[in-house]
């Protein structure tokens, strides 16, 4: 399927690791030309391993400071002269295992919240002047389950998460008007840091005794709690944002797609 996105210039926040190395990826497979933007050179070198042509530029950006995204997106604009579409793959958990809540304390909640729901909204209200500009465009944002079914497992996350949702709504309503989509992906389980970080702090809270590796720990959740009983991988995921991005999905906006093997079901 042609998707319609050749040459068009996207950025994906925190592309240099799991999902969205997996969207750059996808995207540069489009023929897009992509910034890679991330906490540290990791970007910047995934960009150089990936298209050495120059199709694929790295940044560093923190999404929680304005001026680092600030940066990125106007060194995109001058390098490329024009910017379509735009995704915060950057996420973060509070590294603390948060069953029962109070098993964290108030400050553990403040970063989780800063980077994955303020870390959003400063993104968005960057790049929402560049994408009204170069309309028609998207914005995809990153929620998860957790934010849908009041996962115990890390509730800053869960709620962070929440909050994404609901802004993708907002700000999809407000950039209707101007051919502007936005939409966020829900994934449910996928290999990557962020997920083995989910385990390691349950495995170093729980008694020696009932402790489980990585491998058996998800596969009884994902037996439990999806439908296909099966991992999702960055690729899925990445499948389903590229194809938000393109005209395919011309009407799709303020949606919430997950790609997490049936775990939540839209009524
Ligand atoms: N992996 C899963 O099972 C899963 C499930 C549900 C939701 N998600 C969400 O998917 C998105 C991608 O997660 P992933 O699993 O690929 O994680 P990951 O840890 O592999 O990648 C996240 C990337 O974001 C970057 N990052 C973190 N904080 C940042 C900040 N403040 N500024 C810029 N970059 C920052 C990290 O350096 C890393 O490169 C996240 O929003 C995550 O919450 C993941």
């Amino acid at each position: 399927m042609d998707l319609q996105l050749d040459r068009q210039v996207g950025i994906v926040f925190g592309g240099a690791s799991g999902i969205g190395l997996a969207i750059v990826q996808q995207m540069l497979a489009e023929g897009m030309r992509v910034v890679v933007s991330d906490l540290s050179n990791d970007g910047v070198a995934v960009a150089n391993g990936l298209s050495p042509s120059g199709d694929c530029r790295g940044h560093v950006a923190d999404i929680t400071d304005e001026q680092d995204v600030r940066s990125v997106v106007q060194q995109t604009i001058d390098a490329w002269d024009g910017l379509q579409h735009v995704v915060v793959a950057a996420g973060t958990g509070s590294g603390k295992f948060g069953f029962p809540f109070w098993n964290l304390k108030p400050a553990d909640w403040r970063r989780v919240l800063d980077v994955n729901i303020l870390g959003s909204a400063i993104v968005a209200d960057a790049v929402q002047g560049p994408l009204r500009e170069n309309a028609p465009g998207t914005l995809l944002l990153f929620a998860s389950v957790a934010g849908q079914i009041g996962s115990q497992t890390d509730p800053p996350y869960s709620a962070a998460k929440a909050a994404v949702i609901n802004f993708a709504q907002c700000a999809a309503k407000d950039l209707a008007p101007y051919d502007v989509r936005v939409n966020a992906i829900a994934p449910g389980m996928v290999q990557t840091p962020l997920n083995r970080a989910v385990w390691k702090s349950w495995h170093d809270q729980t008694p020696e005794e009932e402790r489980v590796d990585y491998d058996a720990w998800a596969a009884e959740k994902i037996d439990k709690i999806a439908p296909l009983a099966r991992w999702q991988t960055a690729e899925d995921v990445a499948n389903a944002a590229v194809f938000l991005m393109s005209p395919r999905a011309k009407n799709i906006t303020g949606q919430t797609v997950n790609v997490d093997g049936g775990q939540v079901m839209h009524s």
